[in-house]
């Protein structure tokens, strides 16, 4: 019997996955069902905010690339969706003092987001995972946790669910995982990625939310953190709030 056929949805770029051989393409998500949508899941006690943006955690064991797309419930991807990963170092232990295995990024314009880190390690109690915020700009925060195909642990995790496993690969002594994010967000009418719009003109008085984009003085800044502007929190004099893009 042959192999199914990918399910591709039209305007979704295709899938570029590095497959090991004798793989099946992972099939593009419906979304479109509430069932599609990634599941929420407890944030445990570790997370700590204010990581620092980045898409590189470094530190000793099996390297690990996970990659994907964050999409809305139309199977569109969504741009300057932020994502924050936290995991365990190789030993199964959290930083907590520092930011060791801690950071945040954000999709580009085709949605897509990129983390190299390592394995996570195991620690009493769970199966391997990595935990993760993801947030479209202005819309909810979703809490969740990813997981590893093939774990023992994973039969007697109370917390695991196999709605949220990586597709794993292994080449060249690393591990790739892939996994698409579905965030309970209604499609827009025209397609192509959302959140894409151009950004408007800072402004004092405004509600502006993380991921959102603005320019000022021709240059272009995204949101680092929610906040209310007001005059003399312009986005150059506070890369707290603000992180030059362009
Ligand atoms: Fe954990």
């Amino acid at each position: 019997m042959a192999a199914p056929i990918p399910i591709l949805v039209p305007q979704i770029p295709a899938l570029a996955r590095s497959m090991a051989p004798g793989q099946t393409l992972e099939p593009t998500p419906y979304c479109q069902e509430p069932e599609d949508r990634t599941p929420a899941q407890t944030e445990g006690p570790y997370f700590k905010p204010n990581s620092p943006q980045r898409d590189t955690l470094t530190g000793a064991g099996t390297r690990l690339v996970v990659s994907g797309y964050v999409f809305n419930l139309a199977c569109q991807p969504i741009a300057n969706a932020l994502l924050d990963f936290w995991q365990a170092d190789n030993n199964g232990n959290y930083d907590n003092v520092g930011y060791t295995f801690r950071g945040h990024q954000f999709t580009n314009a085709q949605g897509q987001y990129r983390l190299t880190t390592i394995v996570p390690g195991l620690y009493p109690g769970r199966t391997r995972h990595i935990h993760v915020k993801v947030q479209a700009p202005g819309r909810p925060v979703l809490t969740t946790q990813l997981y590893f195909p093939g774990e023992p642990r994973n039969n007697t995790d109370t917390i695991y669910d196999p709605r949220l496993l990586m597709t794993i690969s292994s080449s060249g002594g690393q591990r790739q995982g892939a996994f698409d994010f579905v965030l309970n967000i209604a499609g827009g009418p025209t397609g192509g990625p959302t959140g894409t719009a151009q950004p408007t003109t800072w402004r004092p008085n405004v509600l502006y939310q993380v991921g959102q984009t603005v320019v000022y003085q021709n240059v272009t800044y995204r949101c680092a953190l929610t906040h209310t502007s007001r005059v003399g929190w312009e986005p150059p004099r506070v890369p707290t709030l603000w992180t030059r893009v362009g």
